[in-house]
């Protein structure tokens, strides 16, 4: 997604920009630019593909000025080249956006009209034309920026730049977040309080509608009525340090290896091992009169609230309604009355998933966000916060934050459980005590980080992949296919074992490699499963099968490559068992050369519906 910075400071920003922008790269990119105003005029310097390209610009053509803007660009209209960077820019204004302005057309053919040249394809840069318009009749900066932004339709974080005011930086927000930060005698802005972190710790954001008025003195906030309003500066906890990878080639195999640790650092804000009890932080309803849960998300953080669905159904028995945020609210959804909606958001920015959290808010839903973003819109717009304790998450294919996700939604389901009597004492020991036991357990399961990379020379040359599994392994199982075909690119697809019969085993050849998810559990669902595998198996289908010793045991002669996972109580399962899925697909990825941490075509937040 997007990704904005500005500074309105004392020495000349393009290395603070540029540094920025650079803290902004992981959440995807395919250009970048800056803007600065030099004597009063507007100067720029832009370059297609990765930020190395645009300092190389920058360090051949230096740039100066106190006062600035800067993007990285994830193209929604237009091609990802130099010409289509941000910022855009006319001779009065210069625009940096994240989002997209739905009726750009309407505004170009208009401002076209009305003679502005434009020299993009981007929805962008009507707004640089719209503010150079209402400027060009007179009006002040503040009042020419409000007047155009009453015209846009859509979502957008602006960071706008005047000729001839170098001591103004006016950002603005709808939809895509946008946060302020406080210097000493210098100002900034950013799409969020990593961007900032090296600048500042003193950080505001705004509300939907809001635009801001940035000085050397300070903030001017304005809401949605263009009526000033103050908004609260916070002190964020983020490191100024740049996040690095340690002794790993990539983010996502460093934050793969993390997870015992934050899987335990999670686990540890509710769990109390001397009471074998889990207590959620405090929520502003009471959790024994829920009579429904609702559960909306999207992609991997989806996969976590599939594995929620299981797990509250069974332990609390209460109903469970789960959708895609994406078609979640079109479908108009029936809500039950004081039921709870929950949103699962490794970002807390996902447009659709926000869209969603504001849509149950205003049917009158409990609403309780689980984020890695204690700042985010989610956290902020929601009831309760359930926080991930995963640390910055640098690698766009989520990995630490769906584990870390399954253990906060596993602390959930137990103290719905209890808070509704479905389960006792004894019960809520023995399942806390096993989810104390992950983060060593998960320890474990990294110790086959080799052998599956070896396996992943298997894989790598398939042009089709299935994964399968039942119960809460199903979802592991879709899980696993998201992860490989976001950073490998080979088509994956994840599957309900029982459903192969219904179609699916007409994929199944010898090319075809067959990954199964089956913890040896209680219920009769492994044997349901090692009949599939025998049936994939008879028409040729190469397994690897991933179960503890028993299972693997059982499907030793069968299975090409059978792992030993270790043997845990079922309910926590899915946690270990999403980490090998997760090696299989990094370690294709690394044989087949792709971009590991930013994925083609991919965002780490999507703040865009
Ligand atoms: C997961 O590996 C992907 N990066 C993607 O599916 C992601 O989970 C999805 O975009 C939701 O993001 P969020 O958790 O920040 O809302």
């Amino acid at each position: 997604m997007c990704g904005i910075v500005g500074i309105i400071g004392r020495k000349d920003v393009a290395p603070l920009l540029i540094d920025g922008l650079r803290r902004l790269e992981y959440r995807g990119y395919d250009s970048a630019g800056i803007a600065t105003l030099v004597n009063g005029s507007i100067d720029r310097r832009r370059a297609e593909g990765k930020i190395a390209n645009l300092d190389a610009r920058v360090r051949e053509q230096p740039i100066d000025g106190t006062v600035g803007i800067g993007h990285t660009r994830w193209a929604t209209h237009g091609r990802p080249n130099e010409a289509n960077a941000h910022p855009h820019a006319s001779a009065r204004v210069a625009v940096v956006h994240n989002g997209i302005i739905e009726n750009f057309q309407e505004l170009k053919k208009e401002l076209q009209d009305a003679g502005r040249a434009f020299e993009s394809d981007t929805d962008t840069e009507v707004v640089v034309h719209l503010i150079h318009h209402h400027l060009d009749q007179g009006l002040p900066p503040v009042e020419a920026v409000q007047h155009s932004l009453k015209r846009l339709n859509g979502a957008f974080a602006l960071g706008i730049l005047i000729a001839g005011r170098h001591d103004l930086l006016i950002g603005a927000r709808m939809g895509s977040p946008l946060a302020v930060g406080y210097g000493d005698g210098e100002m900034f802005l950013g799409s969020d309080a990593l961007a900032l972190a090296p600048l500042t710790q003193r950080i505001a954001y705004l509300d939907e509608g809001d635009m801001v008025v940035l000085t050397l003195e300070g903030a001017t906030f304005y809401d949605a009525d263009d009526q000033p309003v103050a908004r609260e500066v916070r002190q964020t906890a983020l490191s100024g340090a740049l996040i690095g990878k340690g002794e790993h080639r990539h983010f996502m195999a460093k934050e793969i290896f993390e997870q015992p640790q934050v899987i335990g650092d999670t686990l540890n804000a509710m769990y109390n091992p001397a009471q074998g009890s889990i207590t959620l932080p405090d929520l502003p309803f009471d959790l024994a009169a829920v009579p429904k849960v609702t559960i909306v998300a999207c992609g991997t953080s989806y996969y976590a609230g599939l594995v929620a669905k299981y797990w509250i159904e069974r332990l609390a028995r209460v109903p469970v309604e789960i959708d895609v945020a994406s078609e979640f609210r079109y479908r108009r959804p029936v809500l039950a009355d004081g039921g709870l909606a929950l949103f699962i958001s490794q970002s807390g920015e996902t447009a659709d998933t926000l869209a969603a959290l504001r849509h149950c808010k205003a049917e009158g839903q409990h609403t309780v966000a689980i984020v890695n973003s204690p700042e985010s819109s989610m956290a902020r717009e929601s009831d309760a916060v359930l926080q991930t304790l995963a640390g910055p998450e640098i690698g766009v294919a989520s990995t630490k934050a769906f584990t870390t996700q399954l253990t906060v939604l596993a602390c959930f389901s137990i103290a719905l459980a209890r808070a509704k009597g479905a389960i006792d004492r004894k019960a809520e020991q023995a399942l806390s005590g096993a989810l104390a036991e992950v983060p060593g357990r998960a320890a474990e399961v990294l110790a086959h980080d080799e052998r599956i990379r070896d396996i992943a020379q298997f894989v790598a040359d398939a042009r089709d992949v299935l994964y399968l599994g039942r119960g809460t392994s199903y979802a592991i199982a879709l899980e696993g296919a998201l992860k490989l075909k976001e950073i490998s690119y080979i088509h994956a697809e994840g599957y309900a074992a029982g459903e192969m019969k219904h179609g699916p085993i007409a994929l199944i050849d010898e090319t075809v490699p067959v990954i199964v998810i089956a913890p040896d559990d209680e219920d009769e669902l492994f044997e349901k499963t090692a009949s599939n595998v025998q049936e994939t198996v008879a028409r040729g289908g190469k397994v690897v099968f991933f179960s503890d010793a028993h299972g693997v045991e059982r499907m030793s002669e069968t299975a090409l490559y059978a792992i030993p996972m270790p043997t845990v109580n079922p309910f926590v399962a899915p946690i270990l068992y999403a980490i090998p899925v997760q090696l299989l697909a990094y370690h294709t990825a690394v044989l087949k050369g792709t971009d590991v941490d930013q994925p083609r075509n991919l965002a780490k937040s999507v703040t865009v519906e």
